[in-house]
């Protein structure tokens, strides 16, 4: 097990097995039809209606990109994840849509996308930032602003930090596709990071099997923090929001019971 500390833990899960989390994605793929109700509305009322172009980075198995492109957008999904992006490309074809996948690090998405694709609109949804902690936070807002138009607008969904803190539980499990995940949890208090250990196994009994042990580390912010990085990359941020309930409920303005956070921004 020990190869597994010594990548980038991003590297461990969507690279060498991505199958353990897909079914964890799929799992949640039906949540995307009321995100994707509430990101257009929200793309409308910024005048970026369908036919505009918008990249979702980190696609995951384009469960958004999927939606937005069957309601006109012209969508681009970017992940690190070959599986992925193949599971995706595969689900757009056998629906006739028109979406596209590239496989690549949304820490450099211009080496895929080129230099100045001029992305009317850029997603980050369910919570795809802080893998490499707020540096690379700074890095990956700091290229969306390089490949985004003047009037771009981005959208940022992510778990609400000060929700985590309150609620703070060190032991959790999940179960999706036969798999089940058996996570232990610390923060780190000096860099808002959640440590996340993360043991999959498969079946039940005396046939469990186990697949992975991963150690994550996940850096979350505040709402007020959140929105300085955005400033501080690019964007300036024009609404923000909370949503509770696993995420199906309707925008509200934030409050402490908030589990995840939206930020919209344009391009600065
Ligand atoms: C929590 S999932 C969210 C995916 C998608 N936004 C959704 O809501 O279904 C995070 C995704 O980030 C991808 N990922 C992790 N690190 C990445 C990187 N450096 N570049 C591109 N994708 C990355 C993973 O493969 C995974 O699909």
């Amino acid at each position: 097990m020990g190869e597994t500390y010594e990548k980038h833990w991003t590297h461990t899960l969507s690279v060498e097995f991505p199958e353990v989390y897909l079914p964890f994605l799929e799992k949640i793929d039906e949540r995307a039809d009321h995100e994707v109700m509430t990101l257009t509305r929200l793309l409308h009322d910024r005048g970026h209606d369908p036919g505009s172009t918008l990249l979702d980075a980190p696609c995951g198995i384009g469960r958004h990109s999927l939606r937005l492109a069957g309601v006109g957008y012209s969508v681009t999904g970017i992940d690190l994840s070959e599986m992925y992006v193949n599971i995706a490309t595969q689900t757009s074809r056998a629906e006739g849509g028109a979406a596209k996948f590239v496989c690549g690090d949304i820490l450099n998405p211009a080496s895929v996308l080129g230099s100045r694709p001029g992305f009317d609109v850029i997603i980050s949804m369910f919570t795809s930032n802080g893998y490499f902690g707020k540096s690379g936070d700074i890095t990956m807002f700091s290229k969306f602003r390089e490949i985004a138009a003047d009037n771009a607008t981005l959208i940022v969904q992510t778990v609400n930090r000060d929700w985590v803190v309150r609620n703070f539980e060190p032991e959790g499990m999940d179960t999706a596709g036969g798999l089940r995940v058996i996570q232990n949890r610390a923060f780190e208090f000096e860099t808002s990071t959640i440590l996340n250990d993360w043991e999959f196994w498969e079946g039940s009994g005396p046939d469990i099997k186990h697949k992975l042990s991963i150690h994550m580390r996940h850096r979350v912010y505040s709402l007020h923090e959140m929105m300085e990085l955005l400033e501080h990359t690019g964007w300036s941020v024009a609404q923000t929001y909370g949503t509770s309930d696993a995420q199906m409920s309707d925008l509200k303005p934030m409050e402490f019971d908030s589990t995840v956070m939206w930020l919209v921004a344009r391009a600065k």
